[in-house]
């Protein structure tokens, strides 16, 4: 799975609508990048408020990937809904989770880090995705030690050395993506829960070690992504797939 940039410019509604099936979760890789050229129109897509918090930006770099983030959600929710990427009514819960309130059907979540992004798309079911970066000088041993539970250090420790940052970060969004789908985001503390790999290891769980969720099992598909980035999605039920998707010029191309 690539991550490619979302043409900003082709504001056209009319396009074909993408199908999405009750079972299918869609998740879109997306290269956070704009010219200076396109910057004016993307962000003349976004929302007062999206515009708004892009500014409260420090650095240059983080306004315009806030800028180019908003502006290809938009692109890409329009395709699903029919309407203008301008006119999409974008609102968050009490706790932040961005929905569309005029389209209740189609769920979606934004995951973003170092200039790159993934979009989840799911049609009436909750949905959340993360994505985090591979970062060799961190001690992840360290971090899994003071942070995660005594089965997910077991199952670092048990990798490879270079395996390591891997399984670490794959208890880490399996944790986001759960969370997110439920639209609390990271509930600490972490060490109650444990992440879980099954089959050929794309697929796992999150195993819930708390109160009630006791011992209940969250679905999670960890996505094919190029080296050093690790992203995992989750969705509301057990039946559903993840499938990648491909933005194309002219075409949507679809994957497994
Ligand atoms: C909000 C939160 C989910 C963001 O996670 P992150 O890894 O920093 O960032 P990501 O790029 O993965 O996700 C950010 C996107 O998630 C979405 N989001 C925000 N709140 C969300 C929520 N409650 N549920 C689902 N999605 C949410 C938004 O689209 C956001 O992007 P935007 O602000 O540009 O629109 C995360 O910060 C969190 O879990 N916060 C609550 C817990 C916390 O911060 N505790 C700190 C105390 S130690």
């Amino acid at each position: 799975m690539t991550f490619q940039q979302i043409d900003c410019e082709t504001d056209d509604a009319s396009n074909s609508p993408i199908p999405i099936g009750l079972d299918d979760i869609q998740v879109w890789g997306i290269l956070l990048e704009v010219t200076d050229a396109e910057l004016p129109h993307a962000a003349s897509i976004l929302s007062h408020e999206e515009r708004a918090r892009a500014e409260r930006l420090i650095s240059e770099g983080y306004r315009r990937r806030s800028i180019a983030a908003h502006a290809m959600l938009r692109m890409l929710l329009s395709r699903y809904c029919g309407e203008s990427p301008k006119q999409l009514a974008i609102r968050r819960t009490l706790d932040g989770k961005p929905f569309l309130s005029d389209y209740p059907s189609i769920r979606f979540n934004l995951t973003h880090s170092h200039g790159r992004a993934l979009i989840a798309v799911a049609q009436d079911r909750e949905v959340g995705v993360d994505l985090e970066k591979v970062r060799p000088e961190v001690d992840v041993v360290r971090l899994a030690k003071r942070f995660l539970s005594e089965r997910d250090l077991a199952f670092i420790e048990r990798g490879e050395p270079a395996q390591r940052h891997e399984r670490f970060l794959q208890a880490w969004v399996a944790r986001e993506a759960v969370f997110k789908a439920d639209g609390t985001g990271m509930t600490f503390p972490l060490n109650r829960d444990y992440v879980e790999l099954t089959g050929d290891g794309t697929d796992g769980c999150l195993v819930l070690g708390h109160g009630a969720c006791d011992g209940r099992k969250r679905p999670v598909r960890f996505l094919p992504l190029e080296s050093g980035w690790v992203g995992a999605v989750a969705a509301e039920g057990t039946n559903w797939r993840a499938t990648v998707c491909n933005w194309g010029v002219s075409q949507v191309k679809r994957g497994t």
